[in-house]
């Protein structure tokens, strides 16, 4: 994990998330993938931290991204769309790189088809935030932000 005073945040989004704006709006809202990547930046940068956004709709793509910056980055803020009910390899990835990672989700999976309900990721992470759209990005930031300047229990 990064020590530097300014924590790098990756912004990680995987398939059908670049259609943000035109997908399904009623159930994921209006805005833009680009419009959460820059409320993400903000709150990071309110904070002094940085931030750095990935999106793709290849599960192996997601893994290397999260291997290749697991050395500068201090933690993770994760929507893994569909791979999120799928994906023990993202939950390896994450518990590989040995980061703290939120889970995101615009929708509420809870309420929907039952299918959704189970998440292979939520194990590797710290916090679910899911249900509160566009403002949950900014949530998460904040709790993940909080988490790393948390005091650390001493050894
Ligand atoms: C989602 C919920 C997933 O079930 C779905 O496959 C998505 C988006 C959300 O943000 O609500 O692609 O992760």
């Amino acid at each position: 994990m990064s020590t530097t005073d300014s924590p790098l945040l990756l912004l990680v989004h995987g398939p059908n998330l670049n259609l943000l704006g035109e997908r399904q709006p009623e159930i994921y809202g209006h805005d833009t993938l680009p419009d959460i990547e820059s409320d993400v930046a903000a709150a990071a940068n309110a904070r002094g931290a940085t931030v750095l956004s990935f999106q793709s709709n290849h599960e192996g793509a997601l893994i290397d991204f999260l291997h290749q910056h697991r050395g500068q980055a201090s933690g993770v803020l994760l929507n893994a769309g569909a791979y999120t009910h799928t994906s023990i390899a993202l939950h390896d990835a994450l518990e590989a790189i040995a980061l703290p990672a939120v889970e995101v989700h615009l929708s509420n999976i809870h309420t929907r088809e039952s299918f959704r309900r189970r998440s292979m990721i939520a194990a590797a992470c710290i916090g679910q935030i899911a249900g509160l759209g566009r403002a949950g990005y900014t949530v998460a930031t904040n709790l993940l932000l909080d988490h790393l300047e948390a005091p650390k229990p001493s050894p």
